[in-house]
């Protein structure tokens, strides 16, 4: 490990971010009674022009008057290019109740964005007297956002978690892609008359979860578009899963459980963690640094890892 020690994120679950439009208020009450970790109500994309005024009216009232249980509450203000943004982070701090815990910045291209949210947001908690310091999140989903990806990830020291958005960010990247993330038809190696699909979001994902593991934030992945394909759901999820993210969005109720399943340790995962963590101490109490379990070598960083799904168990049993 370099002397610099790397971050712990934020100890809390974060396997499904529910998306739902702040134009909808009568989905309010039924994403707050999902399975989901995170809610994010929205005011951005999938909101229209006429309705935004009105969206920050219910989205205000329900932060109050909706139960939220113990799940993370978080609402995706318009982007700093918009002439929305503003008066979401005013209302919202001036108006919403401390329930809200976090805002999600969309469209985030430098460091500078961060900045000046922060800014803002730190100037009317100090005007309201708001005690509950609100946490950010950001999306990335711009060539400038990918481009400048380290910078954001050390923005503010309010950013908790950072998602990849597939459809704005195939779009500024000039992609040609059918489909909100997943595999894409025309990306793929070919060999003696066969098709291999290959992963185009790969390098971002990486890209995102070195810049958040170096800066302890929450990696995340965001919307997959077709909610009739659960296998392709699963496989990217699973893929995201396995490059060290830690959740992924749903943009319909039924992927909540899905996300929940690919993103909670399995018992025999967490039960293999335990052996993993035991077979080492006992290499330890014998002075040495590495081991054999199950036919496989293990070592100190086994343990990193091991002690990583023990802790991720613990806390989703605790919350
Ligand atoms: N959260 C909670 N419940 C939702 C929901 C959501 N995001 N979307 C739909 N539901 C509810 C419906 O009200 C319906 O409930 P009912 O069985 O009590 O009638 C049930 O789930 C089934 O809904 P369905 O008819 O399949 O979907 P729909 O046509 O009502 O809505 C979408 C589909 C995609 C428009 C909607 O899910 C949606 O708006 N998703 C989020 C979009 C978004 O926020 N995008 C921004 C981020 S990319
Ligand atoms: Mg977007």
């Amino acid at each position: 490990m370099s002397f610099r020690i790397q971050p712990q994120p934020v100890a809390r679950p974060n396997r499904c971010q529910l998306f739902g439009p702040g134009s909808r208020p009568a989905i309010f009450e039924k994403m707050a009674a999902s399975d989901a970790d995170v809610i994010n109500i929205d005011l951005e994309d999938s909101v229209a022009p006429d309705d935004k005024a009105q969206a920050r009216k219910n989205v205000i009232e329900a932060i109050g008057d909706v139960d939220w249980g113990k799940k993370t509450l978080s609402v995706r203000i318009n982007g700093l290019d918009t002439p929305y943004w503003y008066r979401d982070v005013v209302d919202l701090l001036e108006q919403a109740s401390d329930r809200l815990d976090q805002i999600m910045i969309p469209k985030v291209g430098n460091a500078g964005d961060l900045y000046a949210v922060d800014a803002l947001v730190t100037a009317i908690e100090a005007a309201t007297g708001r005690t509950k310091r609100l946490a950010f999140e950001v999306i990335i989903e711009s060539a400038a956002g990918i481009a400048h990806v380290e910078e954001i990830a050390a923005g503010s020291p309010r950013l908790q978690a950072m998602s990849l958005g597939a459809a704005d960010f195939a779009a500024s990247m000039g992609m040609s892609t059918t489909g909100i993330g997943g595999t894409q038809e025309n990306y793929y190696m070919h060999r003696d008359g066969a098709k291999y699909w290959s992963d185009p979001w790969h390098w971002a994902q990486a890209n995102i979860v070195a810049a958040c593991r170096t800066h302890g934030i929450l990696p995340v992945d965001g919307p997959f578009g077709d909610f009739s394909d659960d296998d392709g759901f699963r496989a990217q999820a699973l893929r995201s899963a396995t490059l060290g993210m830690v959740g992924k969005w749903a943009i319909h109720p039924k992927q909540v459980a899905l996300a929940n399943e690919v993103f909670t340790p399995t018992d025999a995962a967490v039960q293999e963690a335990r052996e993993i963590l035991a077979a080492m101490e006992a290499a330890k109490a014998k002075g040495e640094g590495a081991t054999v379990y199950k036919g496989r070598l293990v070592d100190i960083a086994s343990i990193k890892q091991a002690e990583g799904i023990v802790k991720q168990s613990e806390m989703i049993a605790g919350g």
